[in-house]
């Protein structure tokens, strides 16, 4: 039986082999995910053109922290390298890293049919320099089963999550010693930046740097939210929240040890796999609210680009088709990463089941875009101090009003004259 089997099998194998076997396959290299199941997912992808195609496709590891990762995109980059084809980008990178990227308006077929503003972010003196391959934004996530138990309602300002988390945290402690209210990132990377941004802009506080380029942070709001965040170190934030990322926070809240969490759509999902403590246990909404602003997350989410040091541009650009294509887009929603196509966002079976859908939404309608266009090939500058000097008055080792004229006076300086006071 099994010899008689084996043959036909292998005839057809090797029959539809020839038959899909490009006249010279090549293996491509792309540089993607890291956080969750990101890498997973993206290898899926990756597989699922490389059948297609008859090609292949490496997957490298990158660094979990968007900081790290850009240090090391900056190296392969301007050494062109050609070890790495395809690069997964951040939608603050374009002004850094565009000019060591294929613009790849010739290789996309439907380029309308993406959100145009992130169209407009990723070109760069004219080029297109990335297809958007995800929308990100922050979000708020909570224990559903203890805000009824403590009769609590969701809440809507800043002031509503410190007052509701005291009161959980110090109730939930006589059982867990490691319960605390609120866990974010409070790291010094990017992810720090964009906390700060929602602070900023739920507060009306400005964006950091205006889009005409005037340094906006040093103000009496952006010095009260920041105030108050940094009072919930050791009260309701644990004192290792000055060291998370996303995935420190997500792993606290997924054991059970918060009430709050901070933290991207990609949350969803893992938070209710039966692995998480809290699965069915968990609510997400939009962050809260400063005293005179509106709930807002950043704006976070991922590009794809290719090289110009590659030795496959076309093959590379079809990757990039393939893996920004509506279907790649469909499945990907599934798991947090949210699509870049406008069309997607009236399917209601996409979007009905998946509960991400609405609160990113309403994010968005005040979204906190960090100041990566006013500030161009300095933006990575300006990240660094602000979270750099944030990160000291979370600590307690610098005032608040020192660190925002500090952040000024370094913005200013760096801008080299582009960058202005109010
Ligand atoms: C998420 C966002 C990205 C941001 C990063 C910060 O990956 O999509 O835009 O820079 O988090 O940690």
């Amino acid at each position: 039986m099994k010899n008689t089997v084996i043959p036909c099998l292998g005839a057809a194998t090797v029959a539809a082999a020839l038959l899909s076997a490009p006249a010279l396959a090549v293996e491509l290299t792309i540089a993607c995910g890291a956080v969750g199941i990101e890498r997973q997912v993206c290898i899926d992808g990756a597989n699922r053109w490389a059948e297609q195609t008859g090609h292949s496709v490496d997957v490298v590891a990158t660094p979990q922290s968007s900081t790290e990762r850009l240090a090391m995109y900056q190296l392969l980059l301007r050494e062109r390298h050609n070890t790495v084809d395809v690069f997964q980008i951040d939608v603050i990178w374009p002004g850094l890293l565009g000019e060591y990227l294929l613009d790849l308006s010739p290789y996309v077929p439907d380029t309308d049919a993406f959100f145009p503003n992130l169209m407009a972010n990723n070109t760069v003196d004219g080029r297109l320099i990335a297809m958007p391959w995800y929308v990100d934004t922050g979000l708020l996530y909570y224990r559903k089963d203890l805000l009824d138990r403590y009769g609590h309602p969701v809440p809507q300002t800043w002031d509503e999550l410190e007052t509701i988390a005291t009161d959980v945290q110090l109730g939930e402690r006589s059982q867990n010693g490691n319960f605390w209210g609120y866990v974010w990132q409070g790291s010094d990377y990017e992810g720090l930046t964009c906390n700060v941004m929602e602070w900023l802009v739920s507060s009306d506080a400005g964006t950091v740097v205006s889009t005409q380029g005037v340094v906006t942070l040093d103000n009496d709001r952006a010095a009260r939210i920041i105030d108050q965040a940094a009072g919930w170190i050791d009260t309701i934030s644990p004192p290792a929240v000055l060291e998370y990322q996303e995935e420190d926070a997500r792993a606290q809240f997924e054991a059970g040890n918060a009430l709050f969490m901070r933290n991207w759509p990609y949350a969803w999902r893992l938070a209710n796999e039966p692995e998480s403590a809290v699965s069915g246990n968990v609510g997400v909404t939009v962050l809260p609210q400063g005293d005179s602003g509106m709930p807002s997350g950043a704006l976070g989410g991922w590009q794809l680009a290719v090289t110009e040091a590659t030795r496959y541009p076309a093959l590379s650009a079809d990757l990039v088709r393939f893996l920004t294509s509506e279907s790649e887009q469909r499945r990907r929603a599934d798991f947090g990463y949210l699509p870049t196509r406008s069309a997607l966002y009236n399917e209601p079976e996409l979007t009905q089941g998946n509960a991400v859908f609405e609160p990113v939404g309403r994010a968005l309608e005040n979204v906190a875009v960090r100041p990566s266009s006013a500030t161009g090939r300095t933006y990575k500058y300006v990240s660094r101090y602000v979270s750099g000097e944030i990160h000291e008055v979370l600590r307690g080792t610098k005032s608040t009003s020192d660190a925002l004229a500090s952040i000024t006076d370094r913005i200013v300086e760096r801008g080299l004259g582009d960058l202005q006071r109010p």
